[in-house]
């Protein structure tokens, strides 16, 4: 089974939709900032789609551009206005930064409230402790697409490729919550191939193009591909995930494909955090 995520994210952007067509019309909408610094082309087509589908559900967004050569203390200016300003509900600061910049110092300038990525170390520990937190949308649309097929995740085997801040630990966090047993693997790992053969759940976050392959699974696995590598074969451009698709998606229980599998659902769940950091500001 290939799992659809195009089409599950825009279900999801549909029941943002009407709960925000919902909020009374005197009520101030949601809002949200995007920083988005230098002129890196994937990071622009993102924050591109990220203001498009805002736009389409009734989220206020706004994008601000800075040239690379922003100093580092402006930029904190800049999300100190933020932080204070009652019309934006998320700030996200588009990751790659210049490398004059420390992305660390950055992420913990915004006030968690508004940390729609989910990456300020007060949102991460509360994740890690199991509290009510913003979670970082690419492993949450992760786990949206695994509750699709599983039911119930309850002693299931989770073998995640990938320690990133972004996807791996948090993944593990979300799937540890859901009684998973959870193995992360990385690029020391020994064995990979064995472990990723005793996988119910297979998260592939390597950033290698099409590394995991069919003798890698085991035929009851769901596979959840969050690659973006950008190849040529055979003289063609194409994007392909981490995993070899076309030979394990007929052997698995149920895979996501490259492209339209999780990148659509990042960028709903990015909406969705809007929402939910929404709701809680203006209920304080
Ligand atoms: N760049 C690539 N992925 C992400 C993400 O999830 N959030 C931000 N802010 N930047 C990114």
């Amino acid at each position: 089974m290939i799992i659809d995520g195009k089409k599950i994210a825009q279900d999801l952007r549909e029941r943002l939709k009407k709960e925000i067509n919902q909020l009374s019309a005197s009520s101030i909408k949601p809002g949200l900032a995007v920083i988005l610094i230098g002129d890196d082309p994937a990071s622009h087509i993102y924050v591109k789609n990220k203001e498009k589908y805002a736009k389409e559900i009734g989220i206020n967004s706004k994008v601000l551009r800075f040239d690379t050569s922003i100093q580092e203390k402006n930029l904190i200016k800049e999300i100190h206005q933020l932080n204070n300003d009652k019309t934006f509900h998320g700030i996200l600061v588009q990751l790659p930064l210049p490398s004059h910049i420390n992305p660390k110092k950055i992420i913990s300038e915004i006030i968690p409230a508004k940390d729609v990525d989910g990456f300020h170390p007060i949102n991460v520990g509360n994740l890690s402790s199991g509290n009510e937190s913003l979670v970082p949308c690419t492993p949450y649309g992760c786990y949206l697409l695994l509750k699709e097929i599983i039911p119930n995740f309850s002693g299931m085997h989770a073998v995640i490729i990938g320690r990133s801040n972004i996807n791996g630990k948090p993944m593990a966090q979300l799937l540890l919550k859901e009684d998973c047993t959870v193995t992360i693997t990385h690029s020391k790992t020994k064995n990979l191939k064995e472990i990723c053969l005793t996988a119910d759940i297979l998260i592939a976050a390597a950033g290698k193009a099409k590394m995991v392959k069919a003798d890698w699974v085991q035929k009851d696995c769901v596979v959840i591909d969050v690659g973006i590598n950008r190849i040529e074969e055979n003289g063609n451009k194409k994007i392909v995930g981490d995993v070899d698709f076309e030979n394990i998606k007929e052997k698995v229980k149920a895979i996501t494909p490259v492209p339209g599998g999780v990148g659509p659902m990042t960028i709903s769940c990015l909406l969705n955090n809007t929402l939910t950091a929404y709701k809680k500001i203006v209920s304080n």
